[in-house]
């Protein structure tokens, strides 16, 4: 039993969540929290909305609203999006509390006194005809680096290297192509070079545990060549004020967003536990070396978590080439993994949510179940290479995977008895049959544990709909409801029958979580297998009268890994169906309204 950090991607406030968004972090997450929390570990899940930026700017500016009315307004949509999907935070908050502006702070000054800033004078852009300050992703050229066009200042998607507008070839304006002018600023940059050798360490030690995706650390790992100092603060009237003389009264000066939204998962941690009443509860996750910590994220992010994050840890810490030592939050934590995904597309193309190729959560949500999209994320999802969500194939697995295999077991298991005995029969003796099919659903606990503890969710979920297919062939084999005159044997066989779906709905219950509960209430369990998150409003710990919508929920009821025996005599009633059923015509449907 060990502590468990699951460390979930912060969205960006700056508009509701389509799927390709959560598929990448959302999902992944849950179904490893939720395995986790049933072996028996101690697992804290936190993220939050990321506010501050030039995404949120840019937003804020297209919707005539200030960048807080913008993110509140998207935070309260995204919060509903997420509990919406059933994604089990212990806290999921936001980047312009309080207390995270003051974990922030603190990082920083710990940085600062460890000699890991470098104040530099840089070239920053303007606009020659507005003369505002262009902030990185307003500006676009050919990357310096891989030389492919349409690189944006900060970083190039083509190479994944983080960039510095003022290198970019060609630069342009995004906002009205003019050629930017830049000006002598000057900034904070973190000493990459002098963690270096320090990262290296413990990338090479991450390596060796061999549990990374080869492509997250091979690419980590490339990153570190190109390693250089990296600007800290920008020109921006938005974001987290930096704690020094000269600097904190700064209108135009604030710390790049990047620097604070990583450090959300800290400050979050540290946000739930005040609002837990042991304001120290968040230590064991992060100062005990022994706690595991996994990063869940899209493979845009793997750069800010495996080279800048791990980066501002150790500078904290005190662990690079200039020295140091760690201040008041103590020595913490580097990541145990970062879980990145690859890109989902949508309909063979890129999700834009400004050409409309987009799905949003809530407009999912509102037409269909929640588990069918865990399901296909789970199945088919961007897990080792990018993947295709097609309404085609969503219908077809939920349809052929849910409704005809996993949905039918459970509703002939809970008709048949109910039909026959009204209750959970006692059972004769068992033939090999009867032994082998329950042995196969016992052994599938440690199959499908091992590989969600690996994240290996493709796998995982595979082998247990390979498991229902098998006992889904044992009751074809079997053929109860051709059994008349043997009550014995028809009692014998349902109960095997009962008992595989209970193991099942055990099994699949980190990806299914609402029909888990259901299907437990079919077999007349309380239906709270897997707890569900819910949103509370509270008021920020620091800053009066401010307060926002959160998600939380308590956890500590969900059942345990492994077989839970069916009980004789428990009342099983006749079920109506679990998963519904998807008519084809849907395809068509959803295509037209996305214009395709
Ligand atoms: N907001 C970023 C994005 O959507 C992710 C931030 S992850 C964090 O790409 F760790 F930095 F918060
Ligand atoms: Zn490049």
């Amino acid at each position: 039993m060990s502590k468990v950090l699951s460390a979930v991607a912060w969205p960006y406030a700056n508009g509701p969540r389509h799927i390709g968004h959560v598929a990448g972090f959302g999902v992944p997450s849950d179904v490893f929290s939720r395995y986790m929390r049933m072996a028996g570990h101690d697992v804290l899940m936190v993220s939050g909305s990321d506010e501050h930026g030039t995404p949120i700017l840019i937003a804020a500016d297209e919707a005539g609203l200030t960048p807080q009315e913008l993110a509140d307004r998207n935070h309260r949509l995204i919060v509903e999006d997420l509990v919406g999907l059933g994604l089990s935070y212990d806290l999921y908050t936001r980047t312009t509390t309080g207390n995270h502006h003051a974990v922030v702070q603190e990082m920083f000054q710990g940085v600062y006194e460890n000699g890991y800033f470098v104040e530099e004078t840089t070239f920053g852009a303007i606009s020659p005809s507005t003369g505002r300050t262009l902030p990185d992703r307003y500006i676009e050229g050919t990357c310096p680096i891989c030389k492919t066009p349409g690189a944006r200042g900060d970083q190039c998607d083509a190479c994944g290297n983080q960039l510095d507008p003022h290198d970019l070839i060609d630069p342009v304006s995004r906002i009205n192509g003019e050629t930017p002018q830049f000006i002598e600023t000057q900034h904070f940059f973190l000493d990459l070079p002098a963690l270096a050798e320090a990262l290296g360490e413990w990338l090479d030690e991450r390596d060796a545990s061999g549990t990374w995706r080869p492509n997250v650390i091979k690419f980590s790992m490339n990153i570190l060549k190109e390693i250089r100092p990296r600007a800290m603060t920008r020109d921006i009237d938005w974001g987290i004020a930096v704690p020094l003389d000269g600097w904190r009264d700064n209108p135009t000066k604030k710390l790049y967003v990047w620097f604070d939204a990583v450090i959300g998962y800290l400050s979050a941690s540290i946000e739930w536990a005040r609002r837990s009443g042991n304001p120290d509860a968040w230590r064991e996750w992060w100062n005990d070396p022994q706690a595991l910590s996994y990063y869940f994220m899209g493979k845009d992010n793997i750069t800010f978590h495996s080279q800048i994050w791990p980066a501002e840890l150790l500078a904290y810490n005190g662990k690079g080439a200039k020295g140091g030592s760690a201040h008041e939050l103590g020595e913490l934590n580097l990541p145990t993994e970062v879980v990145s995904s690859e890109f989902l597309t949508m309909e063979g193309r890129k999700f834009s949510s400004s050409k409309k190729v987009v799905i949003y959560v809530a407009d999912l949500l509102s037409r269909y179940q929640a588990d069918a999209f865990r399901y296909f994320v789970a199945a088919a999802g961007p897990e080792n290479q990018d993947s295709d969500f097609s309404w085609g194939e969503f219908v077809q697995r939920t349809n052929s995977e849910l409704v005809a295999g996993w949905g039918n077991l459970v509703s002939r298991t809970a008709t048949l008895i109910a039909k026959n005995f009204g209750q959970v029969p006692a059972p004769a003796a068992l033939t090999a049959d009867d032994e082998a099919v329950l042995a196969t659903t016992l052994a599938a606990f440690d199959t499908v544990g091992d590989l969600i503890s690996r994240n290996r969710m493709r796998n995982a979920i595979n082998e247990a709909m390979r498991v229902v297919g098998d006992v889904n062939k044992y009751v074809t084999d079997a053929e109860p409801w051709k059994i008349k005159e043997d009550p014995e044997r028809l009692g014998t066989v349902l109960w095997v029958m009962a008992q595989c779906v209970q193991d099942l709905n055990t099994l699949l219950s980190p990806f299914l979580p609402f029909t888990a509960n259901q299907i437990d209430t079919i077999l007349g369990g309380d239906g709270n297998l897997q707890p569900m998150p819910r949103v509370e409003e509270v008021a920020d710990l620091d800053i009066e009268g401010r307060a926002y919508p959160v998600i939380t929920g308590d956890y500590s009821s969900v059942r345990t890994w492994g077989r839970h025996d069916v009980v004789v005599g428990t009342p099983i009633e006749k079920p109506t169906p679990v998963f519904t059923k998807l008519d084809p015509a849907v395809v068509d449907e959803e295509l037209a309204r996305l214009g395709l």
